[in-house]
């Protein structure tokens, strides 16, 4: 491509540095398209002629269309995704397939091709997290009113229902959404005819090739446009906030398939057995959805490391922009896509959840509570008395509803068998109703409302 310049041509070691055919054939879909919309601009703009540009239309069509059926040739010596569409095209028509080239530089090429890819795979995941967002309310349907323990610190907190924990990771999934769709927004700006990184002295019709493509509009400063890789950073960003989440939820459930929990039964299809103990059913699916988000976030890190000391505008460091996003979307696709059969295919065990919820004296808090309202004590003072029932409810081994009248007597003379009534599970959830809160009333409702922003009939 450069020949001209040279004396000799480069060596085995530059050839293998330099190559980045190897990954970024991914974007020949993109690199095409971008091609295409570049010709008829030029075209229109009398740049080219219209037979030139109708040979080159057709002869990248001929190239997309042996790609399709024969995959991208990996050639060193071309590099990228870019000069091995041009070597082949100038193979098939000869050197008018030269003119492509005119008013544009592979900086805005790759920029552009790479943002169409990003916008994808943002596409992607958002699908993704709306299927699990799906599986999750369909589930959390089921279940607004089953009891489970709610934690702090890993240690029985509140009894709260499995309907509520499961909105929980809605909420998260729906923050997540939201910052990939803020992503395609702001990058909703078409690279082509940033040209090297000054522009280009052609009459270029900017709003056309990004109309062409998709994009709302062209971007506003060349430098800027070829040294920017916002939209890939945001991508990672996003992705990496995502699989966390996913990676929260894998370890949930990781924890309720344990047999001291035996919250949960995973699908067989989504676990393994071991080689050695016959009985085993472990789940490595969540186990490698929590593994992977380490690789995800390990993306993210990876591109900005890369960015972070370049001066404008382009460099070749920027080449090592692709390999980090392609594994991210690979794995977060993946990710989302099992986290969703773990969740549509689980069987919740409720009875065994209910039993762990009464266990720890997890309705305490609606003790202090009753002491306040009902004996109009200062919560703090209620807490101290209650936490006196505990202790002695320890002691005999009991829980908190078995105490005798003249056990709570002993402890406080404005405790009486009233309060039983507040300290089943059940009751304890019921009290839950603040906006927000876990109790089954109100879980129907967020339940309603996600259902209604997912499409889904309520
Ligand atoms: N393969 C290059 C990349 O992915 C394409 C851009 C090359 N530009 C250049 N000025 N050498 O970044």
């Amino acid at each position: 491509m450069w020949g001209g310049r040279f004396a000799e041509g480069p060596s085995a070691i530059m050839r293998e540095i330099n190559a980045s055919i190897p990954f970024d054939k991914a974007l020949w879909r993109q690199d095409i398209a971008g091609s295409r919309a570049h010709v008829s601009m030029l075209a229109k703009q009398g740049i080219v002629s219209e037979d030139d540009a109708k040979a080159i239309d057709e002869g990248l069509q001929q190239v997309a269309a042996e790609y399709e059926r024969d995959g991208v040739p990996e050639d060193w010596d071309l590099e990228d995704i870019h000069m091995t569409v041009e070597a082949r095209l100038t193979e098939l028509i000869g050197p008018v397939a030269g003119r492509l080239h005119t008013a544009r530089s592979r900086n805005d090429q790759v920029a552009t091709d790479f943002r169409l890819w990003v916008g994808e795979a943002t596409g992607r995941a958002r699908d993704g997290i709306a299927a699990l967002q799906r599986a999750l309310v369909t589930r959390a349907d089921e279940h607004t009113a089953s009891v489970m323990p709610g934690f702090t610190h890993l240690q029985t907190a509140q009894p709260v229902t499995l309907g509520h924990h499961l909105l929980a990771y809605y909420e998260m999934l729906r923050r997540d959404a939201s910052r990939f769709a803020d992503n395609a927004a702001r990058a909703d700006e078409c690279p082509l005819g940033a040209a090297a990184l000054a522009g280009t002295g052609f009459d270029l019709d900017r709003e056309m090739t990004a109309d062409a493509l998709g994009f709302g509009r062209p971007t506003a400063n060349s430098l800027d446009t070829v040294s920017d890789r916002d939209f890939a950073l945001d991508y990672l960003q996003a992705a990496s906030q995502c699989a966390l989440h996913l990676s929260r939820l894998a370890e949930e459930l990781i924890l309720w398939a344990s047999q001291p929990f035996g919250f949960v039964r995973l699908p067989d299809s989504l676990s393994t057995g071991s080689s050695i103990m016959p009985q085993k059913k472990n789940p490595d699916a969540a186990e490698l959805v929590r593994g992977h988000a380490g690789r995800i976030i390990g993306a993210a890190t990876a591109l900005m490391v890369t960015m972070k000391g370049l001066p404008l505008a382009y460099s070749k460091d920027m080449q090592d922009d692709k390999p980090p996003v392609f594994e991210a979307a690979g794995l977060l696709d993946l990710c989302l896509a099992a986290m969703a059969g773990m969740i549509e295919g689980a069987t919740f065990d409720t009875d065994r959840m209910r039993a762990a919820a009464g266990l720890g004296h997890a309705t305490a808090t609606d003790l202090a509570d009753w002491l306040v309202r009902e004996a109009d004590i200062p919560f703090r003072e209620a807490h101290h008395i209650t936490g006196a029932a505990v202790k002695l409810a320890d002691a005999k081994g009991c829980t908190l509803e078995d105490l005798s009248l003249d056990d709570l007597r002993g402890i406080d003379a404005r405790l009486d068998e009233r309060v039983r009534k507040v300290l089943t599970l059940d009751a304890s959830v019921a009290a839950r109703s603040s906006y927000g809160g876990t109790a089954p009333v109100r879980v129907r409702e967020q339940v309603a409302t996600a259902r209604r922003a997912l499409g889904l009939e309520s």
